[in-house]
């Protein structure tokens, strides 16, 4: 869980890495690979790139030399993304990788040119419109596809269910689209307002769910994720304080028991320039 301006824990990071890439709709990569003539070299930008998990992910599935510019206000995730690189490319080519320090919401055009493809993960869901369409503008200059992955969309199932689930659930819905000094955030909202912004171009956008499906043998995130999905509802609802103590002790001991699953929901794009405008 992010909030704005708050550093996300390397630990958190270590600990999703598996979920993520578990989760992210393979299938766009196919039509990627399938789509995209083959660049001499890619580059590939990737924007909030934490402690580098997309790199880790994708570049083994893509064919070709590979040259990574990964981008994060984060110097510390930044300097652990070097120090654990992509392995190489799909066909052993070389994959090398440079670090930005920079505010992505900021990025001028220039940042960006040359570029064969933009990703990002779980990252516009934690941006303001603003900074939306910020950034959207300024990816659409190298004309690259873009690969944006794990945007919340808000559906979260708990099993077993519990009567208390609906009223955490509502309270972390209204958690996240809060202010900050930034502005609203765009929390669920982000995958609907990026493919409505991305349409108003005229470029294809393909979307695929891509929930992370957490069960016993994910005991460990499965118990760190509740915990701020129940602290952020109070957060929000401060009464609920009182209400989820002996709720967060059940939970914690079925995650423990590995008795807990859940399912929470994302959504992957696929944006590719120059086609038609439709979002599948
Ligand atoms: C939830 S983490 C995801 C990290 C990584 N993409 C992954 O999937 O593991 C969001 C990342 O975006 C970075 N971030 C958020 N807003 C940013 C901004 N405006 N400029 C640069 N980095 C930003 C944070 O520092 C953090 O590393």
């Amino acid at each position: 869980m992010t909030a704005a301006g708050v550093r996300v824990s390397s630990d958190w990071l270590a600990l999703r890495e598996p979920a993520d890439a578990a989760a992210r709709a393979q299938d766009l990569v196919d039509v990627l690979v399938r789509r995209v003539p083959r660049p001499t070299r890619w580059v590939i930008h990737d924007l909030g790139c934490g402690s580098g998990s997309m790199g880790r992910w994708l570049a083994p599935q893509l064919p070709g030399p590979q040259h990574w510019v990964l981008h994060d206000r984060d110097r510390d995730l930044l300097d652990l993304a070097l120090a654990h690189p992509p392995a190489p490319a799909a066909d052993g080519a070389d994959v090398t990788v440079e670090a930005r320090d920079c505010d992505v919401s900021r990025l001028d055009p220039r940042d960006l040119a040359g570029a064969s493809l933009i990703t990002a993960s779980a990252l516009l869901d934690i941006l303001t419109e603003e900074e939306l369409a910020a950034l959207i503008e300024v990816c659409a200059e190298p004309r690259s596809p873009l690969l944006l992955t794990l945007s919340v969309v808000g559906d979260v199932e708990l099993t077993p269910a519990d009567p208390l689930d609906r009223r955490v659930a509502a309270a972390f819905d209204a958690h996240q689209p809060r202010m900050t000094e930034r502005g609203r955030l765009l929390g669920p909202d982000a995958v609907a307002l990026a493919v409505e912004e991305l349409g108003r171009l005229g470029v294809e956008v393909l979307v695929r769910p891509s929930p992370w499906r957490l069960d016993g043998s994910h005991a460990d995130l499965t118990a760190e994720w509740f915990t701020g999905w129940v602290g952020a509802a109070c957060e929000q609802e401060v009464e609920l304080a009182a209400d989820t103590v002996r709720y967060t002790r059940r939970r914690l001991a079925q995650a423990a028991a590995e008795q807990l699953a859940v399912m929470v929901g994302h959504a992957d794009l696929l944006v590719s320039w120059g086609s038609g405008p439709t979002a599948v």
